[in-house]
């Protein structure tokens, strides 16, 4: 039994040093039981031969639109007929944009233009590239028109850079899209993801090892979430305000896990120094009055409501207009509440699924749960603040215990903050859906 038996994929290839891994996966598509036909564009055929990829698959490759041989054989229109997904990986930046934009320059854009099959992309380039707001603009239209896209990774680049731009793994790659099809693993997975590769000289021992992205099972495909960020700024006057320690870390690793796991991302977020991840659409903000605006404003399209920020509990009530002078000995600013933007949110008739955090130095359970009723959450992800040796607040690494009703409580254990993340989403995932049932 095999978990892609008698799907039909084309594998587009594309130019990138990435497509040396396509090889790889193009061998696990067939190992989890599809058959495969590869399509190369003459970039992907500057790095790899079409003769691997025929060897692998045990079936021609296609590169060219005007092969009169080739179209003979299996034309452009029969393959697009043919394939029930298509799988393209690595995409560059020139596919992706050649795709958004309908192109039908080669054989892969043409086949594309002319199937009913589903779309996966898993883009690769070097990560400035990525970060791009044309590729950005051009990788949203793709998922707005149900394109899924597979990654990127983060880590060491080819290119020598360090960020998010890598191609996924190819067993991720075939796990997310079994993932996608809606196919049950089963205990077959685990016997794929540690089966060696009779043959391959491109495989090293280390693309047999699961990536992170592996052990997900579940799914925020097409989910919309909103997620906060970061600190709130309360101005005292045009030069001083009062704010606090988060870094924005937390809420950043959410949204970018988020959209790892399919999902549409909005982050609404306080003064931060991070780079928006690849795909987040992303709402700059400074007061706590600014971010309730910008989450009223986004959450009726949202399922889910992830509100991370360190939101200021006081703001001032007077903003003195001019800089204050310090004439007097001392002085008193007189602070008025703000807004309590998740238990605004949480009370909305049709509200979204939501998440609250929670940040406390002592009897953390009893907070956290005090927070969850108070706020009616659907969850509390609570995090030990003010310890010796563990910041939390700026720190690439935290641990949280999450709770919700009936003494619901799973703890996630220390580990960086990405990793936290996907925990986190797992548990959302799981119950929200639960709570649909
Ligand atoms: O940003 P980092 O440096 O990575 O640090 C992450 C973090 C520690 C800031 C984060 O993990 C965290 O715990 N955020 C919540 C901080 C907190 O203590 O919140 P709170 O107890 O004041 O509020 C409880 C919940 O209500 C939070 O979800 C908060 O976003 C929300 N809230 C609070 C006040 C308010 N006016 N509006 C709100 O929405």
């Amino acid at each position: 039994m095999f978990s892609l038996k008698d799907k039909k994929i084309v594998l587009g290839i594309s130019g990138g040093i990435a497509s040396y891994k396509s090889a790889i996966l193009a061998r696990r598509l067939i190992d989890a039981g599809a058959e495969v036909r590869v399509i190369m564009t003459s970039g992907a055929q500057a790095f790899i031969t079409p003769l691997t990829l025929q060897a692998l698959t045990g079936n021609p490759v296609h590169t060219d639109l005007l092969d009169t041989a080739a179209e003979a054989a299996m034309g452009h229109i029969e393959l697009a007929r043919w394939a029930d997904h298509i799988l393209i990986a690595p995409a560059s930046a020139n596919l992706l944009a050649r795709l958004a934009n309908g192109f039908a320059d080669d054989l892969l854009t043409t086949v594309c233009l002319a199937s009913e099959a589903s779309l996966f992309l898993a883009p690769a380039m070097n990560r400035v590239m990525w970060q791009n707001l044309a590729v950005q603009n051009n990788a949203r239209k793709l998922l707005e028109r149900g394109a899924t896209m597979f990654g990127p990774d983060e880590g060491v680049q080819a290119c020598g850079e360090t960020g998010a731009g890598r191609m996924l793994e190819p067993e991720a790659i075939r796990d997310m899209l079994i993932d996608k099809l809606g196919i049950e693993p089963g205990d077959n997975r685990q016997t794929i993801l540690t089966k060696p590769l009779s043959t391959s000289a491109t495989e090293s021992s280390a693309a047999n090892q699961p990536s992170a992205y592996a052990t997900h099972h579940r799914s925020l495909h097409g989910l919309n979430i909103v997620i906060t960020a970061g600190p709130t700024v309360e101005p005292i006057d045009p030069v001083r305000f009062i704010s606090n320690r988060s870094s924005g870390k937390m809420g950043f690793a959410i949204a970018s896990a988020a959209i790892k796991q399919g999902a549409s991302v909005t982050l609404i977020t306080g003064p931060v120094a991070l780079q928006t991840p690849g795909l987040v659409k992303r709402i700059d903000v400074e007061s706590a009055r600014d971010m309730h605006k910008a989450v009223l404003d986004n959450i009726p399209k949202a399922d889910i409501f992830i509100s991370v920020a360190a939101v200021a509990d006081y703001r001032i009530d007077q903003i003195a207009e001019e800089k204050i002078k310090k004439s007097d000995p001392g002085m008193t600013l007189q602070l008025v509440r703000n807004p309590d933007i998740l238990a605004s949110v949480a009370a909305m008739p049709e509200r979204p699924f939501c998440v609250g955090f929670a940040a406390e130095t002592q009897s953390v359970e009893e907070y956290a749960r005090g927070k969850l009723d108070k706020k009616k959450l659907d969850m509390i992800a609570a995090n030990h603040v003010g310890q010796a040796g563990d910041p939390v607040f700026g720190s690439d690494n935290n641990s949280l215990d999450v709770y919700w009703a009936n003494e619901g409580h799973h703890h996630i254990a220390p580990a960086q903050k990405k990793q936290v993340a996907a925990e986190l989403l797992d548990i959302i995932s799981e119950r929200l859906t639960e709570s649909r049932h």
